[in-house]
């Protein structure tokens, strides 16, 4: 007799089903989960755009309502709260499941373990923890806004081989070739706003929008937002133009449901965000040209550590090649022990 799939493939399975749905899902999670009937009919669901079913529910839904004694494994605790939808943990609870695995805790202070709880009370066998280390990575822009508290921030810069984001008479494009710009087309949809400086619009007057094909059909454009002046014609609008903080700025965006926010530059911009310790990932694309020279723009304009033991510590986490560049995605160290302490098995996050 063939040997059932286990845990960690069912939750592999359910993790591919999420990803489905990760650019309709926002400001909610991107889940995905599967049902396994005792008699061995198995449904997916993925979450789908607000307002409609969750992925526990999409996959009971697929079985009509025999669900009775089956296991399911769903990438994120399932909801307890009343939200546009019924609390995922009592459907689950009066569909018979009799056992759940979940991936990974859900820090949203409107669930953090009560989903979990509410499950075991009704009796419902729950494991925690099953494939937690790639789920809190492919998650990780969800559950560190959540535990944060504000939208998870991503700086994206490109440079030259020798440091340079623009040469010294700011010109920017291009730095780059077509793979890795498309790329960050793939950034920008996974994103729900672009941010950059004015001295940008002036010096690029960019778009910051999605156009490469087949995209739009997956995510609208995410939200532009100027720090600073936009002129009218700028082609960035309509935009919102931001003159004060960026801490304000941040809480405004996470009461709004952003979840990821992108800063895309330029070096004022950056090191604003990053002195204020708020850039989160790093990601870094390095085109093989070189400048040559002592003028031109660097990755950060200000005053930076003044020694080698004050460096902001940054973890690598993945690296890539786009023709000839090269991206490097980091995670700040403060982002990487948070996202360490969502995952570690059972444990519940902070209150
Ligand atoms: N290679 C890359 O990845 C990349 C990406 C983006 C840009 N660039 C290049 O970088 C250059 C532009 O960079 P930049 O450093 O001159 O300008 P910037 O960082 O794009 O914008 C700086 C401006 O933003 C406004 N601002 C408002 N609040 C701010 C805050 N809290 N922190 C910082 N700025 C704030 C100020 O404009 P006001 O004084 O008008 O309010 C400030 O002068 C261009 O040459 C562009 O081509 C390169």
């Amino acid at each position: 007799m063939a040997r059932l799939p286990n845990d960690e493939q069912m939750m592999d399975l359910a993790a591919r089903v999420a990803e489905s749905s990760r650019r309709l899902a926002r400001p909610n999670p991107w889940v995905g989960a599967v049902v396994r009937t005792p008699d061995g009919r198995v449904a997916t669901g993925a979450t789908g755009r607000p307002g409609h079913d969750h992925a526990e529910i999409a996959a009971l839904n697929k079985l009509g309502g025999a669900s009775a004694g089956s296991t399911m494994w769903v990438t994120l605790e399932p909801c307890s709260h009343w939200g546009k939808t019924p609390p995922c943990a009592k459907r689950i609870i009066e569909a018979g499941v009799s056992k759940v695995v979940v991936s990974i805790a859900d820090p949203d202070p409107r669930v953090n373990g009560t989903g979990i709880a509410m499950l075991r009370q009704a009796g419902v066998e729950v494991q925690v923890g099953v494939g937690a280390k790639r789920r809190s990575q492919e998650l990780r822009p969800y559950l560190l806004s959540r535990a944060m508290g504000r939208p998870y921030v991503l700086l994206k810069l490109a440079m030259t081989a020798d440091g340079f984001t623009a040469a010294a008479d700011g010109s920017s494009k291009w730095i780059t070739g077509d793979a890795a710009r498309r790329r960050v087309q793939e950034l920008r949809a996974d994103s729900d706003a672009i941010l950059v400086g004015a001295g940008t619009v002036r010096a690029d007057d960019p778009r910051l929008d999605l156009r490469s094909e087949g995209l739009e059909r997956w995510a609208d454009s995410p939200r532009r937002i100027v720090l600073g002046e936009i002129p009218e014609q700028a082609k960035v609008q309509p935009a919102l133009s931001w003159r004060g903080g960026i801490v304000p700025l941040l809480d405004k965006l996470g009461d709004e449901g952003v979840i990821q926010l992108m800063v895309e530059g330029g070096a004022a911009v950056a090191h604003s965000f990053l002195s204020l310790g708020l850039v989160d990932e790093f990601r870094l694309f390095i085109a093989p040209k070189v400048l040559g020279g002592s003028a031109g723009r660097r990755l950060f304009e200000g005053v930076g550590a003044q020694s080698m033991h004050e460096a902001l510590r940054m973890r690598t986490f993945e690296t890539m090649s786009w023709d000839e560049d090269v991206e490097i995605a980091m995670l700040s160290e403060p982002a990487h022990v948070l996202l360490q302490e969502l995952r570690s098995q059972g444990a519940l996050p902070r209150a």
